[in-house]
C-alpha cells in the first residue's frame, strides 16, 4: 500500500518594512508592499506533516499536538482547497498518477516557538503547511506561486516560503493574482547579517493581526500616508540597500519603519499598544549605542524592530552580537540565562554560522 505523505518545514521572518492593512479582507490583499529577512537557524520554525488517505473521513489539522477546528470557508481551508485544486489540475492533464486530490487530509503541524506571541508564528505555519502539501502532491509549482496561496493564510506566512530578503509585492489586480513574495536576494549575498530575538514577553498578545489591522484601516489618518507617501520609497530604498549590503541604511530605514508601524497602531481607534516599557527600554539601548558609534565618527551599528508584540529583534552585523547581547545583559538583569531561548529576555535566533 502506497502512503502519501510528506513533511516540510519553514521558518520566521521578521519584516523591516512592515505589512499592516488589508485592501481585501478575504484575499488577504495588502495596503502596502513589505520586506522581511526569513531567519535561518533552528530556533523558529514551523514543522508540518501532510498525509493523504482514502479511509480519513474528514480534512483535520493539530497544532501542537491539539486538534484544530478547520472552518468551512475559513484561511486553513482556503490553503487547503487551493493545492487540493492544484494536484487536480496534475491528475486532470496526466492520467497515470494516482487520484489523492481526492482523499481527504490529516495535517499535523508544530511550532518550536510560543505560539502567537508576536514571534510570527502564523507565518511560518502557513507557509510550512502549503510547502508539506505542495510536497505531498508533488506540485511544480514555483515559489512566488505558492505564496500566492500561503498570503491567503496568513498575509506574512508568503515571505516564508523564500530564505533570505524577501519582498511581497502587494499587488495592482483585484483577484490578488500579482500579491506574491519574491526574492530581493537570497541569504547567502549577506551572511555577515543576523538577529538576535529578545523575548520579552511570550504569552499570547492582547490584540490579533487581524483585528488590530481591521481597526487601523478604519480609524488612522496615518496609515494613509504611510500607504501612499511612504513605503513605496522605503522598499526601493531598503532593496537598494541589502543588494549593496548598505547597513547603515537598511538600519536607518528598519528602525523608521518599525517606529512608523507601532505610530499607526496608536493612532488607531482605540488606539493599540504592542510595545511595552521593556520593548522601549531596549530602544533606547540601541538608540545610545548608535549614537556613541556615529560619534565616534563610525556608522549605525545595530537596528530593532517589534511586530505585533513587545518582543524586540535586533539586526546587527555578526561582529556587534556579542557586544549587543553584552549590553543587554548588563541592563536588564533579568536577562541572567540568555542562553535559554525562550525565558524572559532569552536571546534566539542568533543567526548565520
Ligand atoms: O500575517 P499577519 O496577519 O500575522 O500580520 C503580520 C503583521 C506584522 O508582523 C506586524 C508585520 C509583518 O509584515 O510581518
Amino acid at each position: 500500500m502506497t502512503v502519501y505523505q510528506a513533511t516540510a518545514s519553514a521558518p520566521v521572518n521578521i519584516a523591516c518594512i512592515k505589512y499592516w492593512g488589508k485592501r481585501d479582507t478575504k484575499l488577504i490583499l495588502p495596503t502596502n508592499s513589505s520586506l522581511s529577512v526569513t531567519l535561518d537557524q533552528d530556533h523558529l520554525r514551523s514543522t508540518t506533516t501532510s498525509r493523504a488517505d482514502p479511509s480519513f473521513q474528514q480534512d483535520r489539522l493539530w497544532l501542537n499536538g491539539t486538534e484544530d477546528e478547520i472552518k468551512e470557508g475559513g484561511r486553513l481551508a482556503t490553503c487547503i482547497r487551493e493545492m487540493k485544486a492544484l494536484r487536480k489540475q496534475l491528475e486532470d492533464k496526466d492520467s497515470s498518477l494516482p487520484k489523492i486530490s481526492d482523499y481527504h487530509v490529516h495535517i499535523s503541524s508544530r511550532n518550536n516557538f510560543p505560539t502567537a506571541a508576536g514571534l510570527a508564528s502564523s507565518a511560518s505555519g502557513f507557509a510550512a503547511l502549503v510547502a508539506s502539501l505542495a510536497a505531498l502532491y508533488q506540485l511544480p509549482t514555483s515559489r512566488s506561486d505558492l505564496s500566492r496561496i500561503a498570503r491567503q493564510g496568513s498575509g506574512s506566512a508568503c515571505r516564508s516560503l523564500f530564505g533570505g530578503f524577501v519582498a511581497w509585492q502587494k499587488g495592482e489586480r483585484a483577484d490578488g493574482s500579482d500579491s506574491l513574495a519574491v526574492e530581493v536576494a537570497p541569504r547567502e549575498h549577506w551572511p555577515d547579517i543576523h538577529a538576535l530575538i529578545c523575548v520579552v514577553n511570550d504569552e499570547k498578545k492582547g490584540t490579533s493581526s487581524t483585528s488590530g489591522m481591521q481597526r487601523t484601516v478604519e480609524t488612522s489618518p496615518l496609515l494613509q500616508h504611510r500607504i501612499k507617501h511612504v513605503v513605496p520609497e522605503r522598499m526601493a530604498a531598503i532593496s537598494k540597500a541589502i543588494l549593496a549590503r548598505d547597513f547603515d541604511t537598511f538600519a536607518r530605514i528598519t528602525m523608521q519603519d518599525s517606529n512608523q508601524f507601532h505610530a499607526v497602531a496608536l493612532d488607531t481607534e482605540p488606539p493599540i499598544f504592542y510595545m511595552n516599557d521593556v520593548s522601549r527600554a531596549i530602544i533606547a539601548l540601541i538608540v545610545e549605542y548608535n549614537r556613541v558609534a556615529v560619534e565616534k565618527g563610525g556608522k549605525l551599528k545595530a537596528a530593532y524592530t517589534y511586530d505585533a508584540g513587545p518582543n524586540a529583534v535586533i539586526y546587527a552585523p555578526k561582529e556587534n552580537i556579542k557586544e549587543i547581547v553584552e549590553l543587554i545583559v548588563k541592563y536588564f538583569p533579568q536577562a541572567e540565562n540568555f542562553k535559554d531561548p525562550f525565558g524572559l529576555f532569552g536571546a534566539a535566533g542568533v543567526q548565520g554560522k
